[in-house]
């Protein structure tokens, strides 16, 4: 294998925030390998790639992290030097209906991507395990106050509590076996290639097609919202210059509760889509609440900005214009991604490249 200066796993890089943070990777660090190992469920889509998959340091392998064997075969096939994991079953509403999953992938399947780690790295510090995880694990805030890398954690859906559990298996690994670990929690993420089932991207799905904009509860949870990318950046950053061992809150200080950000996206695309002023926010439709659904997320990143130098690098309202522009300008991939029978087609057709 030619030479490479490191050689990482990323695992779930068919996803929304990993496709986003394999593209900057192979795009910035040419002599990086970048092995994305995905097991393509309905949220992995190769469909999120198209535009760097052909990238000479670029490697694809279906795996589900659940299978030991399997995830150990990998690392010691790609001489893997280096681990950023994203995998995960990601959306709170799936977990309410069907836990297991997210107990085996979320925990199980991050009890045994350290275990590979420790197998192959056998103590060598020259590594890296960079976790990453969600702010949901510190539970739900009240009116005042941010979350901290100090916050108890304090999970209740079955989402944050296998997110949680697998934070307390990363950390176990560094203070049992001195795992060389990093980990990042952060706040909600918007952007390209969000899977349409998440706030913003259905949303704009259903305003752009006049469908009813489903608001639970009363509307007034609060969420802080950043940009993909600026979350892509914060994760190089803490892979490269992070302190191993360490967490840090990953947020743009962008709180809004989902009702007045449901209306905002409403006042863009109305102008956006020539409609009169006001036409779209007479799709809200207000419906039964999430079950036990968090109040308010806010992070404190100044950790963050002030040992790395990060900041988010564009306001929300920016953000958010690209965001709806991406979405009605590519149509035909929320179609794609919705549809089983696409997904078995593009994996038959990767297969054969
Ligand atoms: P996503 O659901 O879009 O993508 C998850 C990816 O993991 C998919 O490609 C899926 O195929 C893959 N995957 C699922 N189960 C797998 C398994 N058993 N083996 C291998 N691959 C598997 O999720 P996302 O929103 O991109 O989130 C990525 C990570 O970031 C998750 O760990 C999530 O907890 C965390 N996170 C997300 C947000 C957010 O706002 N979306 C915020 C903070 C942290
Ligand atoms: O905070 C980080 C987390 O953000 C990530 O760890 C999760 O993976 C990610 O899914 C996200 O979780 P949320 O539950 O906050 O995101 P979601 O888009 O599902 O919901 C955002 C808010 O909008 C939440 O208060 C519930 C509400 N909502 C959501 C949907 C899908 C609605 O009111 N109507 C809806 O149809």
């Amino acid at each position: 294998m030619k030479q490479f200066a490191k050689k990482i796993l990323v695992t779930g890089g068919a996803g929304f925030i990993g496709s986003h943070v394999v593209r900057r990777l192979l795009k910035k660090y040419p002599d990086y390998l970048i092995v994305n190992a995905d097991k393509l469920t309905y949220a992995g889509n190769l469909e999120n790639l198209i535009d760097v998959d052909s990238l000479p340091n670029y490697r694809f392998e279906k795996l589900d992290i659940v299978d030991a064997d399997s995830v150990h075969s990998v690392f010691s096939k790609y001489e893997i030097t280096d681990v950023i994991h994203l995998a995960a079953e990601s959306h709170v509403d799936r977990s309410i209906e069907g836990p297991m999953e997210f107990v085996m992938t979320n925990v199980v399947g991050t009890a045994n991507l350290l275990q590979a780690a420790k197998d192959t790295w056998k103590g060598e510090s020259n590594h890296v395990f960079h976790h990453v995880s969600t702010d949901e694990v510190y539970g739900s805030l009240g009116d005042e106050g941010l979350f901290t890398e100090e916050t108890p954690y304090d999970p209740r859906s079955p989402y944050s509590a296998s997110k949680a559990s697998s934070d307390h298996f990363v950390m176990a690994y560094f203070h049992t076996y001195g795992l060389p670990i990093k980990m990042s929690n952060c706040s909600n993420n918007y952007g390209s290639h969000h899977f349409p089932e998440k706030l913003i991207p259905l949303m704009i799905h259903n305003i752009q097609h006049k469908k009813p904009l489903p608001i639970y509860g009363k509307g007034d949870n609060i969420r802080d919202w950043l940009w993909v990318e600026d979350h892509a950046s914060a994760i190089d950053a803490i892979f490269h210059n992070g302190r191993v061992g360490e967490s840090y809150n990953v947020g743009g200080l962008n709180e809004w509760t989902n009702i007045e950000l449901v209306r905002f996206l409403c006042q863009l695309m109305d102008e956006k889509l020539g409609r009169k002023t006001g036409e779209s926010e007479e799709l809200i439709t207000y419906v039964t609440d999430r079950a036990g659904h968090d109040k308010r997320y806010a992070i404190d990143a100044s950790k963050l900005e002030q040992e790395l130098g990060w900041t988010p690098s564009i306001t929300f309202e920016v953000g958010l214009s690209k965001t709806v522009d991406w979405y009605l300008e590519n149509q035909s991939w929320v179609e794609k991604v919705t549809s089983g029978s696409y997904k078995d087609y593009y994996q038959t057709m990767y297969a054969n490249r």
